[in-house]
């Protein structure tokens, strides 16, 4: 049994700074560095590290190849991963000294997916695997459509969040993993409890993973609702805190645990992982998080 993850591959250009440019300003950074990102990839590796056997599934261009030996050595299955002529996808990433971050993300090659590309990959799994998608490449409900067809299980993480998002069949999603943000555009609720009862009304047959930063995260479903704290840590860097939680939530599931085990898992993973600067780079390994 593995996870199939048809995800994104990002360069992220970090840059730190003392708070977030403002329209029409110019900002001098504090520091800059070039890491390994994309939602797709950095959950990827939260899998990997937390001993699940995973395969990604995936576009670069030639500046991004060694994305594609970050994933390897992190113990990533990259057979899937193509090389292509186009440019990579990147992201450029302010970080403040309080450890926020925004995000612009540059879709490149992560938008190149193709249906006989998908149907290829898929034909090489079976219905005891799960398929694991974001909302950064091309064909999101394609896939999901795709691989439910097939008897698999399928998560989604609706990050980030845009127009197309409630057009896709989420109704055939086991698992949709959003944030307070991704949850409110998609339930039209705010309250936490709010979007969680929106989206379970809404669709029954999908277990509600809403992760709400400081506030901790909340699971609702058949089995259900769980409220787990976040661990209070200072915080240096928040990016891929989400796609550690994807990824260790994950792993506790197929591990035979409770939704909440695999929240507390989850909690404590991505815990560390805001301590620490960087992307894929500051997700810990599961020995460390237990
Ligand atoms: O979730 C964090 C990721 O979002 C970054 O690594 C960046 O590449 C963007 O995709």
């Amino acid at each position: 049994m593995g996870v199939i993850n048809f995800g994104s591959l990002n360069i992220d250009y970090t840059y730190r700074v003392d708070g977030f440019v403002q329209p029409g300003e110019t900002k001098a950074v504090q520091a800059m560095s070039v890491n390994c990102g994309g939602k797709g990839l950095n959950q990827s590796v939260a899998l990997a590290r937390a001993g699940v056997n995973v395969y990604h599934a995936g576009f670069v261009g030639t500046q991004g190849i060694f994305l594609v030996e970050k994933l390897g050595t992190c113990g990533v299955d990259t057979r899937w991963v193509r090389t292509v002529e186009e440019s990579s996808g990147h992201a450029v990433i302010q970080v403040t000294d309080e450890g926020q971050n925004c995000i612009l993300v540059y879709t490149g090659t992560n938008g190149i997916f193709t249906e006989d590309y998908v149907d290829q990959v898929l034909d090489a799994f079976g219905p005891e695997d799960l398929v694991l998608v974001q909302n950064e490449t091309n064909l999101v409900g394609s896939i999901i459509r795709k691989a439910k067809s097939r008897g698999m299980r399928v998560a989604f993480n609706a990050a980030p969040v845009d127009g197309q998002v409630t057009q896709y069949p989420l109704d055939l999603v086991d698992w949709l993993f959003v944030n307070e943000t991704e949850g409110a555009a998609i339930s039209g609720e705010q309250e936490y409890s709010a979007i969680t009862q929106a989206l379970r009304r809404r669709l029954p047959h999908t277990a509600v993973v809403l992760t709400v930063g400081a506030d901790g995260s909340i699971y609702a479903g058949p089995e259900g609702t769980f409220a787990v704290p976040a661990r209070q840590v200072s915080a240096v860097d928040t990016t891929a805190a989400g796609d550690t939680f994807t990824g260790f939530f994950l792993r506790g599931i197929l591990a035979g645990e409770g939704p909440e085990a695999a929240l507390e898992l989850a909690t404590a993973a991505s815990a560390i992982t805001v301590t620490r600067p960087g992307a894929a780079d500051s997700i810990p390994e599961l020995a460390e998080v237990l």
